[in-house]
């Protein structure tokens, strides 16, 4: 915007020197050759410093037809000025996303402001895959009819990498501070799993045992020659290695495994979102059936304890979004609404509260808003309950990260929104908002 300003008092000092120039025109004729120099010497001045400029300047005509390609933009696209003149902005032979530079151009001349278009993917000039961040301005005419627009912007690649890297780095921190957490949450089910892992052994032991005992009787009973004596073997045998008790513990064992092991997979999954870079670009994503199968994953987290009610706005359009962080989201606010509702039901085992999701289309954006019937949240936690590691749940149950990578996925990597209303005893709704749309300068 600043460079915009810059532009706009050059421009009027310049347009300011030709009008004095045009007065001397009609002056006397002796005058005119040298201020139609002059005119031409300041329109080149225009033309240097357009040049020179090491930002990206392309100039649309009302029909998107290019009208200026200065410097910058034929060193970073590749592209000469010569070539692409006149042509329409599509059709100008670029390998990049139109489509985004297409709805970002819609979106300026539709609402008549600047509009921000950023991670424009495009081939850069040694064919390598690089991104621009660019602004649409609209140029405005008499009475705020839009004359034409212009783009402005950089190649933006290496601060991309850098801010990348960062991120990564950040994330790395993180997942240090969580080191001794995760070490910890994850050898408690380690440590059944081996212990029945163990069990299973002696057991299949006795139980081999058993199996050759049966099979030498077997044996014996058809060829006639079983003895009193193998008979009450085997079935000391069976009392020895206590059957009744195996069958019984066995099955439990392996339910128990299968948890640990699930658990451990759960740990492993919430750390990858933290370590994984994610993807670049964001999709466009249906919420509603995003949503739907995050209920069918979780099914069996809430089901024992709350009846699960949504209500879906059909005509929510596709959101912009990195599908797997946000569903990252939704199913932490699930698994907390079920965790809500639990405790506060400990007392009253029977009674099912509700778990309600329901979305919305408000405006420029994607409502979602999640409400449960759990204990709510206490006015003195509620500051704290976004920061990392914050959990009153007890270990095992709970590591305090879902609501820290929430807030960090929905605000920080999507521009939206999260807040919460919270009513002690009674509930709790998380409101998610989405941004449907590419962002204007004015929302940052
Ligand atoms: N729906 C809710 N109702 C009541 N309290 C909640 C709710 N959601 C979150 N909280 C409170 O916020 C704390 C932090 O939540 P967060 O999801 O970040 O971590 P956690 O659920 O404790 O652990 P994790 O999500 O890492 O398994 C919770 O421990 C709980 O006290
Ligand atoms: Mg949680």
């Amino acid at each position: 915007m600043k460079f915009m300003k810059t532009m706009q008092n050059l421009l009027s000092d310049y347009t300011a020197e030709l009008t004095s120039i045009n007065e001397k025109l009609g002056r006397n004729s002796s005058e005119k050759n040298r201020a139609a120099d002059h005119t031409s010497e300041v329109q080149q001045a225009i033309e240097n410093l357009i040049s020179s400029l090491p930002t990206i300047i392309i100039g649309l005509s009302r029909d998107n037809n290019i009208v200026l390609w200065n410097a910058t933009a034929e060193q970073v696209l590749g592209a000469e000025a010569d070539d692409v003149m006149g042509m329409h902005l599509s059709q100008c032979g670029l390998e990049w996303d139109w489509d985004k530079i297409a709805d970002g151009i819609l979106q300026s001349r539709y609402n008549n402001k600047p509009m921000r278009v950023d991670d424009v993917g495009f081939r850069g000039p040694e064919g390598d895959e690089r991104f621009l961040g660019l602004t649409v301005n609209p140029l405005n005419g008499d009475g705020n009819s839009i004359l034409g627009l212009t783009i402005i912007g950089a190649d933006i690649t290496d601060r991309k990498k850098m801010e990348s890297q960062l991120q990564q780095s950040h994330k790395m921190e993180a997942i240090g501070q969580l080191a001794a957490g995760i070490a910890h949450e994850i050898n408690t089910p380690v440590q059944f799993v081996g212990d029945n892992t163990r069990f299973f052994q002696e057991a299949f032991d006795d139980l081999n045992q058993v199996i050759k005992k049966l099979q030498a009787a077997l044996a014996a009973a058809r060829s006639n020659t079983l003895t009193d004596a193998l008979f009450e073997e085997t079935e000391q045998l069976i009392e020895e290695i206590d059957l009744e008790y195996l069958e019984e513990e066995i099955p439990l064992a392996i339910q128990h495994s299968l948890k640990g092991v699930e658990r451990i997979a759960k740990i492993v999954q919430a750390m990858k979102i933290f370590a994984h870079p994610g993807m670049v670009a964001k999709e466009h994503v249906d919420i509603n059936k995003e949503i739907e199968k995050t209920i069918t994953i979780t099914r069996n987290e809430w089901k024992y304890v709350a009846d699960l009610e949504t209500d879906f706005d059909e005509s929510l359009p596709l959101v912009p979004c990195f599908r797997a962080e946000f569903n990252q989201v939704i199913l932490n606010m699930i698994v907390n609404a079920a965790h809500a509702i639990t405790e506060k039901n400990d007392e009253n085992k029977s009674e099912k509260g509700t778990i309600h999701i329901r979305t919305a289309h408000e405006g420029d954006r994607a409502k979602i808003c999640i409400s449960d019937t759990g204990h709510g949240i206490p006015e003195d936690i509620r500051h704290k309950i976004f920061d990392l590691f914050f959990t009153t749940k007890e270990p095992g149950k709970g590591t305090g990260q879902g609501l820290a990578i929430s807030h960090s996925v929905i605000v920080k990597k999507h521009h939206g929104t999260l807040t919460l209303e919270s009513q002690e005893g009674k509930g709790t709704t998380f409101h998610i908002g989405l941004p449907l749309e590419v962002q204007t300068e004015e929302d940052d």
